[in-house]
């Protein structure tokens, strides 16, 4: 086959796949979510917002007017991402800060600058997360899913309380994953491998996301959790060899929602007027759904929340 023959049947692949793109997004199309409330005075925080859902949530929230504090862990990575986002809207405030969740002493530094510098913090997005990372073990001695995933966003949160509990009516969301369902926590090991890594230290955000809404009852503080569907972002960085991207980027781009619909349902929970709810579980949509039944046990959340206090050192002054 020529050079042109290639080429012809390269350009018709591609078009092939937007093509089918457009008709599958046109099939699966839902109410769009798009509230018109601005955002503007609002100091927002989305952890690993430097790609991703993370990214398209900041994007979204600076068009609002919003002051979008980027917490992420990589400085030339938010820098970038900012930069982007620049160029797509020159509304709202974007500002860099350093966040690596794999360590609490980054967090406890991280909460210190914001209680120091910010006077208000209205909105926290608990967003960044890994996923079929190689084991590993964190400075702290903690599996680094269940560091990143869980207990850096756990120590985080409830540094943050006081400050959000001044800026009330304020909001906590919790971005999810349904696969939530199949975890299970290891009480006895947060050190070594984990059974399923990704979903066990999801599940036990999920506690903590659930104990966290029960303890804010009547402060003004509304914890919502969200899961944003299949969306084609890099969170399957360390599960596809790099030498397959050339097959997979086509087939995720094909049928996984992009970034920007994956952020949609966060949007909303941040924008829109919630009335008193606080607590509950929705879908990428922003709509509410029933808490899986493995969620729902109580004693568990009482449990995660006593572990994690202790592991993560939270009633030691700082
Ligand atoms: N994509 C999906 O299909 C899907 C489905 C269900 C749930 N979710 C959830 O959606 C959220 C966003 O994921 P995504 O799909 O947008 O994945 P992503 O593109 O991989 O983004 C993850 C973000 O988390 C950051 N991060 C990772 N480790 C960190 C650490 N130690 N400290 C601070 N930041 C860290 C990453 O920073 P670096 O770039 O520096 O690594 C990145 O900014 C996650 O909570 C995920 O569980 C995603």
């Amino acid at each position: 086959m020529s050079v042109w023959k290639y080429a012809t049947a390269g350009c018709v692949f591609a078009l092939s796949i937007m093509v089918l793109r457009k008709m599958i997004r046109f099939y699966k199309r839902g109410i769009p979510i798009c509230s018109t409330k601005e955002m503007r005075n609002k100091t927002v925080i989305v952890t690993g917002a430097n790609c991703g859902i993370g990214k398209a949530t900041a994007l979204e929230l600076a068009k609002k007017h919003a002051r979008v504090i980027m917490a992420c862990r990589n400085k030339e990575k938010a820098n970038a991402a900012i930069l982007d986002i620049r160029k797509m809207t020159g509304c709202g405030e974007l500002i860099f800060k350093y966040l690596d969740l794999e360590s609490l002493k980054s967090v406890e530094a991280f909460c210190q600058d914001i209680i120091e510098h910010e006077q208000k913090l209205h909105v926290l997005i608990n967003n960044a997360a890994v996923m079929n990372h190689p084991y590993a073990q964190t400075e702290d001695g903690l599996e680094i899913h269940m560091s990143v995933n869980h207990f850096g966003n756990f120590l985080l949160t409830n540094r943050l309380l006081d400050l959000m509990k001044k800026s009330s009516p304020s909001r906590i969301i919790f971005v999810s994953s349904a696969l939530h369902k199949y975890g299970k926590v290891n009480f006895e090991d947060f050190k070594g491998h984990q059974r399923k890594p990704y979903a066990d230290s999801k599940l036990a955000n999920v506690y903590f996301a659930r104990e966290l809404a029960e303890r804010l009852q009547g402060t003004g503080v509304s914890v919502h959790t969200l899961h944003p569907g299949m969306v084609n972002t890099e969170l399957s960085r360390h599960s596809v060899s790099p030498a397959l991207n050339f097959i997979v980027n086509p087939i995720k781009y094909l049928l996984l929602s992009s970034a920007e619909e994956g952020s949609q349902g966060i949007v909303h929970l941040a924008v829109a007027g919630l009335g008193s709810d606080t607590g509950k579980y929705y879908n990428k949509k922003g709509q509410e759904e029933k808490w899986p039944e493995i969620s729902s046990d109580k004693a568990m959340w009482k449990k995660m929340w006593e572990v994690s206090e202790q592991l993560t050192h939270l009633n030691k002054a700082i």
